[in-house]
């Protein structure tokens, strides 16, 4: 019996991975005047990191908990889960969208998006409004929906990632939560939402979109 347990903990652990800090495709400074190195830097190290490392730590009692059959020590591990799981999710695909340059949307996702909304502007005006609209901390999301095959506009509070707790794929989030422009921006939250359509790498989100629309 102890065997069994020892080699079923380890046969767990050992399936486990591991998740990393993704590095930055970018120089920190290279979002400015943007986004200035300072925030860019503490959002990826401090933040990101932070997030990164707790969901380890929750994992981690998570697949010692299932090991013991605990089921109620797993299920209380949900929030530590959710915020520290959507914290790396929805940052990494952040990164992966900004860009020194703005650049181009694919002839494909703006089909897409003037099929949804009517126009581009139309787009980053409702997605502006979410964002700004967001109460505490969050996130404002471009996302699309497989059900109806169309774009749609969401917000997500704290770090709820927009998959799991919606249905809809991620294709652009923008990050509203203070550390993400206080320093800056400080409590014009709208200049900061504004400014951040200038560093859309919008021919990431394109691949994002083909990649879900597929
Ligand atoms: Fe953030």
């Amino acid at each position: 019996m102890f065997a069994l347990r020892r080699l079923s903990t380890v046969a767990l652990s050992g399936a486990r991975c591991k998740h990393s800090l993704p590095d930055l495709p970018y120089a920190y400074e290279a979002l400015e005047p943007i986004i200035s190195r300072d925030i860019m830097t503490l959002h990826h190290q401090k933040h990101h990191a932070t997030y990164v490392n707790n969901l380890n730590a929750t994992e981690e009692k998570l697949s010692q908990a299932i090991s013991k059959c605990d089921v109620s020590t797993a299920i209380s591990l949900e929030p530590a889960l959710r915020f520290n799981g959507g914290g790396h999710l929805n940052h990494t695909i952040f990164w992966e969208t900004l860009s020194p340059k703005c650049t181009e949307a694919s002839k494909d996702l703006m089909v897409a998006i003037t099929e949804s909304f009517g126009s581009f502007d139309a787009m980053k005006e409702l997605l502006s409004a979410a964002a700004v609209g967001v109460q505490g901390s969050g996130w404002a999301w471009l996302g699309y929906d497989p059900k109806i095959k169309r774009l749609r506009i969401a917000q997500c509070a704290n770090q709820d990632p927009l998959e799991a707790t919606t249905g809809l794929k991620p294709l652009f989030g923008i990050d509203v939560w203070e550390h993400a422009y206080y320093l800056q921006y400080k409590n014009v939250r709208a200049d900061y939402v504004k400014a951040i359509f200038e560093v859309t790498n919008w021919e990431a989100v394109s691949k994002r979109y083909s990649k879900a629309a597929c």
